[in-house]
């Protein structure tokens, strides 16, 4: 299923072999691409937000740390290209340290290092074969997770449901058709009528640039609101279920998304509103016990002080700026995973087997 009509590549390779990233810092103004393949300017890229999303940004660092790991690209074509185990868990370091709330991104190093260190003994293109290898996989599967995620999910959108979320957590933070909105997409291909409230998500305006601009072109009815506009709307009757992302889930299924999420689950427990999470696997983190074990990424102040080119905070006033908040658990009706629907109460083992409660 395409959700960007027409396709849009949001992270994957160049025709040239390095990393290639949809540049959502421009959107809606303009559709730019990235090519990138320097440790420098791929952690450039994600901190920035050129690259953005939990499952997007472990595709990122996976493509891009196999891009560094072949060397400069000038060298290639030489049988002896690719670089040290030793600079390659270096890069990983700094790619790493980019952004600390969204664990797809350690996730995704973590499996490219396990295969670089399955071949420290090997040569270095053989070495760098691999781990293009791997990144690619993990690129495959994040859109199968997406795929699998829209079916699961699919069950809560019956036909002419109203749907609020927040920041973007659709096709543009995946490699696939997204998280939050691939149960839109996949209710939206059955046939079945579906409309959106996208918050606009101060301070960076995801909801409004980015989820706004990828339901229009697939064809969704979307409405932006502001963030502040989200109680009365639920108090209006207007909104059936409320339905984001994460960036990271404890054990316990406490919730780490974008600051806002947790208002928004606040006022959907107030209203009688479910309250929904969709996440791949990535994302769940069984080694945060409860949300006070993940670390919220602290952003610049400039973020809030201006909107646009127009300052709207005056100089010498404090600014506080978390991208991130937890939403407790207890709060949470459903989390959707590409492994089934779960139900409180949550309890996500280190098991890797774990299967979803019976229905
Ligand atoms: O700061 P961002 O834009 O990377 O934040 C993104 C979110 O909070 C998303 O909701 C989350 O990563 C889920 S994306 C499928």
């Amino acid at each position: 299923m395409e959700s960007l009509a027409p396709p849009v590549q949001v992270v994957g390779w160049s025709a040239t072999g390095t990393l290639r990233v949809l540049d959502q810092r421009r959107l809606p103004a303009a559709v730019e691409h990235l090519e990138l393949h320097t440790v420098e300017a791929i952690a450039e890229a994600i901190r920035s937000l050129a690259v953005r999303g939990a499952p997007a940004i472990g595709v990122a660092a996976a493509i891009g740390l196999a891009v560094i790991a072949a060397g400069p690209p000038e060298t290639w074509r030489a049988a002896q290209h690719g670089r040290s185990l030793a600079e390659i868990e270096s890069a990983a370091a700094a790619l790493r340290a980019t952004r600390p709330t969204a664990v797809n991104l350690a996730w995704a190093l973590d499996r490219m290092l396990g295969v670089a260190r399955a071949y420290a003994s090997q040569g270095p293109a053989d070495r760098a074969a691999a781990l293009r290898a791997e990144a690619e996989a993990i690129r495959a599967e994040d859109a199968a997770m997406c795929a699998a995620i829209g079916r699961h999910g699919a069950a809560l959108l019956p036909d002419g449901t109203r749907v609020l979320t927040h920041c973007n957590a659709g096709a543009l933070a995946t490699a696939g058709i997204g998280t939050a909105l691939a149960p839109v997409y996949a209710a939206h291909a059955a046939g079945r009528r579906v409309a959106v409230f996208a918050d606009e998500t101060r301070p960076l305006l995801q909801g409004a640039r980015l989820t706004a601009w990828e339901l229009q072109r697939a064809g969704i009815p979307v409405t932006v609101c502001t963030d502040s506009m989200a109680a009365s709307l639920m108090g209006s009757g207007a909104v059936d279920l409320v339905l984001v992302g994460a960036d990271r889930i404890a054990a316990n299924g406490d919730v780490a998304n974008k600051i806002g999420t947790y208002g928004l689950a606040v006022l959907a427990r107030h209203h009688g509103l479910p309250f929904v999470v969709a996440a791949p696997w990535s994302t769940i983190d069984p080694q945060a016990a409860t949300g006070d074990a993940i670390p919220i990424e602290m952003r610049d102040a400039q973020e809030v002080r201006t909107i646009g080119a127009t300052t709207v905070v005056a100089d010498g006033i404090a600014v506080h700026n978390p991208a991130f908040d937890v939403t407790p658990h207890t709060l949470v009706s459903r989390i959707v995973t590409d492994r089934g629907m779960f139900t409180p109460p949550y309890v996500f083992a280190p098991d890797a087997q774990l299967l979803p409660p019976p229905a």
